[in-house]
């Protein structure tokens, strides 16, 4: 897929000045976790638990009254997670359901299986909202799951209770599963849904530490999902793609998560202060139009009048000439009209003069 030869790590940070192609909030340095590292030495390096550090999932499982240690799996990252479920649940010609856009694994390691995915397309002028009537209309009794994201990346929508409840009726309904990615979950502007498994035993929760908390770097992500036998599917999977996931991953993890004054709320209030930024900037823009994002740290806005723009011409001002790196429209399948702006990783004076840039690069790619 393109967006991993095009993304900023692959790119090289040094290129770029300022950053808003990220989809997670920012990169946290290993001090500023604030953990006791000395007795560290000490840990074993050995194969760990196959389903991952016995305390760590006890500590997730705490997000909902309904889940214990063993109805979540240790994953590397999410991504690892989703190729799990994919790789446990397709065939080759198998059906299945994506919501689209989707994170690239979501769509990519079912087609890579030879699995037959049927698209259900978010479209701008619906909200982004997900058509619960178009799901129902695809779905038959053949169809091995429904994968959605929510919050969603990369437009920040985010599904109701009511919304959800009705994808869960529909997986029990058609005895099939749901997929919720919902890596974003903490970072959702207000209330919160429960957890998407506490939904259903029929619904798959996938999500890490990587975008909420700016620890993609050690790669520590979870399945979660209350149907035993599902479960015990997963961990095979697991078992044969990478049998355990690193020890020392799952320490830091495992510390961090025990501290009881993680620094979160200075992490939301970051991102409700950048938010503001972005909103502010974007209420000025006359060539651009976006839904407001209602959870995670993106949007996708897209330009009013493509055809007065030289698409091509703005990609290349604005990395070239003001060094401002955002996730073209192609990255998600969708027009390059369209951009990922991720404004939780620079820091403010960065996505200050990175929104500018974008602002200077339409002006500057305009069509005579
Ligand atoms: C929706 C979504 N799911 C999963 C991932 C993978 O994240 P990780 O493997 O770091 O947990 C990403 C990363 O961009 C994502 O945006």
């Amino acid at each position: 897929m393109p967006i991993e030869i095009e993304s900023p790590e692959q790119l090289g940070y040094d290129t770029i000045r300022y950053n808003l192609s990220e989809s997670s909030y920012t990169d946290t340095l290993l001090k500023d976790m604030r953990i006791d590292l000395r007795d560290l030495g000490e840990l074993t390096l050995c194969y760990g638990d196959h389903a991952g550090h016995p305390g760590l999932r006890e500590l997730i499982a705490t997000q909902s009254s309904s889940l214990s240690a063993a109805d979540v799996l240790l994953t590397i990252g999410a991504a690892a997670g989703l190729f799990i479920i994919a790789t446990s649940l397709l065939e080759k010609d198998d059906e299945m359901i994506v919501v689209r856009p989707n994170y690239a694994t979501n769509i990519a390691t079912p087609l890579a299986i030879g699995a037959i995915v049927n698209y259900i397309d978010l479209r701008f002028e619906d909200g982004f909202r997900i058509d619960i009537e178009a799901v129902r209309q695809v779905v038959t009794n053949k169809t091995k799951y429904i994968s959605v994201t929510h919050p969603h990346n990369p437009t920040g929508a985010c599904l109701t209770d009511a919304e959800m409840r009705a994808l869960a009726g529909i997986a029990e309904r058609y005895d099939t599963w749901l997929l919720v990615d919902e890596t974003y979950r903490d970072m959702v502007f207000g209330d919160k849904l429960p957890v998407a498994c506490e939904y259903s035993d029929r619904v798959i929760s996938v999500s890490s530490f990587s975008k909420t908390y700016g620890l993609p770097g050690i790669r520590m992500g979870w399945i979660a999902c209350r149907n035993a036998s599902m479960m015990e599917t997963f961990l095979a999977a697991k078992e044969q793609i990478h049998i355990c996931g690193s020890l020392l991953d799952e320490e830091l993890a495992y510390r961090w998560l025990q501290q009881k004054d993680r620094p979160f709320e200075k992490i939301q209030k970051d991102i409700a202060d950048k938010f503001q930024i972005l909103k502010q900037w974007m209420s000025a823009q006359d060539d651009l139009e976006w839904i407001e994002p209602r959870g995670g740290v993106v949007c996708f806005p897209r330009m009013k009048r493509p055809a007065e723009i030289n698409i091509d011409r703005f990609y290349e001002t604005l990395l070239h000439k003001y060094g401002t790196y955002t996730g073209p429209g192609h990255w998600f399948d969708s027009p390059r009209h369209y951009m990922r702006i991720g404004y939780g990783w620079p820091t403010r004076q960065q996505l200050r003069e990175g929104l500018d840039a974008i602002t200077n690069s339409i002006r500057e790619s305009k069509r005579a």
